[in-house]
């Protein structure tokens, strides 16, 4: 039995230092957080359960990794020690009542909150005021010396302002990546077809660690400090959050979001405000920490081995989690788009079991390299759909069989065509392929199209399915037994469907264009069809040059809205719903207004207006405001800059507004509108 245990340290051991490794020293780790705290968790225990088998080399013998090569080493006076970590509730009441006890208290503790930011930790050493000296933390013990690295971020102060601050202060926290920089990093790194980091965490070590610190300077990287390491020639506050705000008062940046709690509950409260305000902070945080807030306690509290007794990082849900990728399918959308759904092994991740994630396109399945069998990493972050972020190659099994995409539709057996300059691949098939004709339904019914209340997608999905509607008029035409009889359905709920599709009938022309599904016709455009066209006969009739002179709509939907209009089942579906009784009210021509007939060119930088204002004033004066100047344009305002546009307007001599011009015709015309 003993030997079962042995060899599964040994393989624990092993397995957390290539981790460390590649953590540390590569910054290229290929495992997520939540898979290392498992091995190290069972490694703890396995050493707790049986002594005998701890080893002053094992990886929990120490706590972080060693300092890479080409920086000199600093020695921590006062350790940089790490945090124990709570999972649960359970595990935050047991952290409670330790400290209660060793403190042999009953009353309510109190503590400081603060995320905890997933970054690098380093240490500043300020003498005088003066910054004298970066570290990282390394092991705890011996960390390296990146002063010329830190020494380029904005918000390090070079020196610490107002007074008061000890002869020696060493600061500590972390150093960290925001969310936008980090995703700007990524996008400029896949532009030139350079690596990408994994994490904004990742980023930063990365950044941090450039023995050429001109390099650190581009990088977008922040500093927040959360606690004092060694201090002499001074005193500081006798609580945590007062020796923060007095950091502060200093110039260093601490964190927004820290605040003092009263015991357990007020704890458990705040880890429950941040959980939900997590994906809106501008910065990845794993968790919170927790800290005794009176200094003295804190003394008394101590630490062991390599955490304090003081504090603890309750960690949040894992947003990365790794698993198997079990099969691909192809899901058809309502415009014909395949998507390729991984099915994933079932996994826990931020907060869910998730066992489809989505792998986007052809593309995404190139950059990402993955084949069916392989092991992947699924992140799943707030309510965004569970993506599949990485493929872990090492593991990769030597039957894992590539992703083909299907060439025929997998509903419709329709042809699929992946159009030149498109990421997509579609089904040619049309309102043919059942899964287009379920999604245009789901579509049609939803709120902001034709709104009928109760129909949902399961619904859709049988009535398709059973053939109780092939087409959208069919819905109109729906028997009450037939709906009746449907899963979930009885003689009530089947009444006040039809009800809600009776009374769906009486809409408005944006809302039944905006429902038929055109592609790339959102609300807006629908909008802008029907006021322009006021007559939907009169949208069956214009080509491809009167619609774009409709407002924004260019060459593209265009060809869109063309292309629909030109299938004869589509004339035939939008006359069968008018037929059944679909019907909306007439739209008002907009009288005769000041600029009815008129086009107009914005050109250059307006002061007065944003463009959008001068836009959006125009058209309420009947006015088209076009993007260039032609033998049509009637007038161009020029604001500052001008150039290309207010040239040719004068060739062409056509008359030119400055912008004061402008303001006074708009005004004038107006009063008289
Ligand atoms: S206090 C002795 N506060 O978490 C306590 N740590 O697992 C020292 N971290 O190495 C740490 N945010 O990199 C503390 N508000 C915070 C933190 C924080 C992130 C990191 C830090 C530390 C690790 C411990």
């Amino acid at each position: 039995m003993d030997l079962f245990v042995a060899e599964e340290v040994d393989a624990l051991r092993a397995e957390i230092e290539e981790h460390n490794y590649r953590y540390y020293v590569l910054d290229d780790p290929n495992v997520p957080d939540a898979h290392y705290d498992r091995l190290m968790t069972r490694l703890r225990e396995l050493e707790a359960e049986h002594p005998e088998l701890q080893s002053p080399d094992s990886p929990t013998q120490r706590v972080g990794g060693k300092a890479a090569k080409g920086f000199s080493q600093v020695a921590h006076e006062v350790p940089m020690l790490s945090l124990d970590n709570a999972f649960s509730e359970e595990d935050m009441q047991g952290f409670n009542r330790r400290v209660q006890d060793w403190l042999n208290s009953s009353g309510e503790i109190e503590f400081a909150c603060e995320p905890k930011l997933d970054g690098i930790a380093v240490s500043l050493l300020y003498v005088d005021g003066v910054l004298v000296r970066g570290a990282t933390r390394g092991d705890g013990t011996t960390g390296e010396d990146i002063t010329a690295n830190v020494r380029t971020i904005p918000s390090i102060p070079l020196r610490l302002r107002g007074r008061g601050y000890p002869a020696e202060l060493e600061v500590r926290g972390e150093i960290y990546m925001p969310k936008d920089g980090f995703n700007a990093l990524n996008e400029k790194a896949a532009g030139a077809g350079e690596k990408t980091f994994v994490n904004p965490r990742n980023a930063a070590a990365g950044s941090l660690r450039q023995l050429d610190a001109s390099m650190t300077a581009q990088r977008p990287l922040q500093m927040c400090c959360y606690a004092v390491g060694a201090v002499k020639g001074g005193e500081l506050p006798s609580t945590h959050s007062d020796i923060l705000d007095r950091l502060h008062s200093w110039g260093l940046r601490i964190n927004a979001e820290s605040k003092v709690v009263q015991g357990l509950d007020g704890c458990l409260a705040y880890y429950q405000q941040l959980l939900e305000k997590r994906e809106d902070l501008a910065y990845d945080i794993d968790g919170i920490v927790f800290k005794v807030n009176d200094i003295a306690f804190q003394k008394r509290l101590g630490f062991v081995s390599r955490a304090p007794r003081w504090a603890i990082a309750h960690k949040f849900p894992a947003q990365e989690e790794m698993t198997v990728l079990q099969d691909v399918e192809f899901q058809v959308g309502r415009t014909g788009v395949l998507t390729p759904v991984a099915r994933l092994q079932p996994v826990f991740v931020g907060g869910v079991t998730v066992s489809n994630a989505t792998l986007h396109n052809a593309d995404e399945i190139e950059r990402l390299q993955a084949r069916v069998g392989d092991t992947v990493i699924v992140r799943r972050a707030g309510d965004v759909i569970p993506q599949v972020v990485r493929v872990v190659l090492e593991k990769r099994p030597a039957d894992a069989r590539e992703i083909v995409f299907p060439s025929a539709c997998p509903v419709c057996q329709s042809d699929v065509e992946r159009l030149p300059g498109e990421a997509v691949t579609r089904c040619t098939g049309g309102l043919v392929c059942g899964a287009q004709r379920k999604e245009l339904i789901k579509h049609f019914a939803s709120r902001k199209a034709m709104d009928i209340d109760g129909l949902g997608d399961k619904l859709v999905e049988q009535m398709v399915d059973e053939g109780m509607i092939a087409d959208l008029a069919d819905l109109f035409h729906l028997q009450l037994d037939a709906v009746a009889d449907m899963d979930r359905m009885g003689p009530k709920s089947a009444e006040n469907l039809l009800a809600a599709i009776e009374k769906s009938k009486q809409t408005t022309l944006p809302r039944f264009l905006f429902a038929l599904g055109i592609r790339e016709v959102g609300e807006a455009t629908a909008l802008s069809l029907a006021r322009h066209f006021i007559d939907i006969h009169a949208l069956f009739d214009a080509d491809d040059n009167a619609l774009q002179e409709v407002e924004d709509i260019g060459p593209i939907v265009a060809g869109h809205i063309c292309h629909f209009m030109q299938q004869a089942a589509n004339l035939a579906s939008i006359d069968a719903l008018i037929d059944a009784g679909v019907q909306w009210p007439a739209i008002e021509p907009a009288g005769e207004q000041p600029l009815s007939g008129q086009t107009v060119v914005l050109t250059g930088k307006l002061e007065l207006f944003s463009r959008s204002e001068a836009k959006q004033r125009l058209q309420n004066l009947g006015a088209k405001v076009a993007g260039s100047v032609s033998a049509n344009t009637d007038w161009v305002v020029a604001g500052l800059g001008a150039g290309s546009k207010l040239k040719k307007a004068t060739e062409l001599a056509i008359e030119v507004l400055d912008e004061q011009q402008f303001a006074e015709r708009l005004a004038q015309l107006e009063g008289q509108s």
